[in-house]
């Protein structure tokens, strides 16, 4: 049904997964009705895809947009660009735009890109998740594009775009902004409001936001954050991207921040049984229970509470960069199509230099205008 379901929405309101409770007070998740059974044969749409592929990290259930956040590594892809109305984590609500990606507008699904045979993806190259599919090398901008994709362009500044693209990625300029769950705290259960059914995590969503840009060379990553706090999560990486010498170019990325607790004695994040902290709200025994089932503490059971008041547990920070591809701009909306363009990154204006390694001396000549 998540897959192949095509009016399958969670069986809630607004297209929302809800909980219900039958006649003998057990509660279940909404389902899919016989009907939303009936619609499974066809290929797997992108709206399937964005069930859970909407937008960074989260909880929230929604094929059509109506949520403001959800899995892991999510993705802004739609035909045109839409004013959506989110809330911002506590309750607030704001407004923001949703830029349009030319492939979702060229009826391009998902899967077309995506799809690598026998009912596997193909996974990207800054992928975050221990499961792997297929990580194919060919699997980039340039596979369909080429390497001199702006040959016919008729744009003044063509031999521009090419030449830049020596050491930007595709997505620097043709990405402009990003957004979703930019921040989460995991340190302790937030009680249900509104129609929510469940302890949560406080967290922070943010739409239009400026990427951050960093050197990457499609392995080096994993720990760009390191001095702000790593992010152990993901097989690849764990070494920086560089200026010059491992084929590393500048990279747009979405910064996503974690606030976890840490225990010393074992070197890592606490792990929860998340029933105890999603249902009951509670901390401890949901520490007390991951420890002890993870078997990383080896001197008897775990005591979350003790071990926090001696000090040897404490709140942590993980920055997670995690790499842009979708939202991908054309035209005018694609950094560079005029001096303005060029100049959203020779300027010292924004953050486009932050975490790029260029000295006092090169930033002025590079920040001068065009
Ligand atoms: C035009 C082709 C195309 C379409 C359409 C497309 N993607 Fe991608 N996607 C890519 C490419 C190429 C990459 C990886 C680029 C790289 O690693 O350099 C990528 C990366 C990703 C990633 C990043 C994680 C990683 O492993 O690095 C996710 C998640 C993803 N896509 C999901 C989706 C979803 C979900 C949709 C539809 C809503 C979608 N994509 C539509 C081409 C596409
Ligand atoms: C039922 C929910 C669900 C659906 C539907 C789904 N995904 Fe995923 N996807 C996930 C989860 C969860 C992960 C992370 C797996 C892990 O941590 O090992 C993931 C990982 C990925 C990744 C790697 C991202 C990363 O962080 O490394 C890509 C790419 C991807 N999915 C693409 C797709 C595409 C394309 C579709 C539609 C054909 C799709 N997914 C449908 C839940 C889903
Ligand atoms: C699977 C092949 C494939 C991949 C991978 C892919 N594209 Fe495309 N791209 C296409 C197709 C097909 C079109 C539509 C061409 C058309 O309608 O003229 C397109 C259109 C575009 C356009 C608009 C072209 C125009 O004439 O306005 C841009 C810009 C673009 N892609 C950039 C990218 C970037 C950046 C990436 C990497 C994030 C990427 N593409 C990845 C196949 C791909
Ligand atoms: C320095 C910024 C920059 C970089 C780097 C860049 N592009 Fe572009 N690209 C542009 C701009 C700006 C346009 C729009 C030009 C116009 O419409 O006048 C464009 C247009 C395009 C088009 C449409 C071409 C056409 O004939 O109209 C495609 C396809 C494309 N880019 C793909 C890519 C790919 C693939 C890469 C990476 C290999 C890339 N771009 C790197 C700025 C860039
Ligand atoms: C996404 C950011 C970005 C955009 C957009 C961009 N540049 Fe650059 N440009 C750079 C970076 C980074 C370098 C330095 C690369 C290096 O390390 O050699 C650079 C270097 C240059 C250089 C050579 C070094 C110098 O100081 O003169 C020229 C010339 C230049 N850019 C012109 C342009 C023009 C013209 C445009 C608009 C068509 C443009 N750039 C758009 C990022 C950008």
């Amino acid at each position: 049904m998540l897959c192949h379901g095509i009016t399958y929405d969670g069986g809630g309101p607004d297209g929302l997964r809800t909980v219900k409770t039958d006649a003998n007070g057990t509660s279940y998740w909404s389902m899919a009705t016989l009907e939303d059974a009936q619609t499974v044969g066809d290929k797997v749409t992108t709206e399937a895809c964005k069930r859970c592929h909407i937008n960074t990290g989260g909880k929230v259930f929604s094929p059509y947009g109506t949520l403001s956040k959800a899995f892991k590594y999510g993705t802004d892809f739609v035909a045109e660009s839409y004013e959506l109305n989110y809330d911002t984590g506590d309750g607030t609500m704001a407004t923001a735009t949703i830029d349009g990606d030319v492939h979702a507008a060229a009826g391009i699904t998902c899967a077309d890109c995506h799809y690598a045979g026998e009912h596997k993806v193909k996974y990207g190259h800054h992928n975050v998740s221990w499961a792997h599919d297929i990580v194919p090398d060919d699997f980039n901008c340039s596979s369909c594009h080429g390497n001199a994709p702006h040959a016919s362009s008729e744009n003044a500044f063509k031999a521009t775009f090419d030449g830049h693209a020596d050491f930007l990625a595709c997505q620097t300029c043709h990405i402009r902004s990003t957004g979703g769950l930019v921040f989460r705290d995991l340190t302790e259960p937030i009680e249900p409001y509104g129609n929510q059914h469940f302890y949560g995590f406080r967290d922070r969503v943010e739409y239009g936001v400026e990427p951050e840009y960093r050197w990457f060379n499609g392995t080096s990553g994993g720990w760009e954050g390191v001095l702000e706090g790593p992010c152990p999560i993901g097989p690849r990486g764990g070494k920086w991207g560089y200026r010059r010498g491992d084929g590393s170019k500048i990279t747009p990325f979405k910064r996503y921040e974690a606030r976890v607790w840490f225990d010393i004695g074992f070197g890592n994040a606490v792990p929860y049984i998340l029933k105890d902290f999603l249902v009951d709200g509670d901390l401890e025994t949901a520490a007390d229970k991951g420890v002890d089932a993870s078997g990383w503490f080896s001197k008897g059971a775990y005591d979350f509470e003790f071990r926090k008041s001696l000090g040897l547990v404490f709140a942590f920070p993980m920055i997670c960069p995690l790499k842009l591809n979708h939202g991908v701009q054309s035209g005018k909306n694609a950094l560079g199509y005029d001096t303005a363009g060029c100049n959203s990154c020779h300027s010292s204006d924004g953050n486009f230099w932050t975490y790029l390694g260029y000295s006092s001396a090169e930033l002025q000549s590079l920040q001068k205008n065009r």
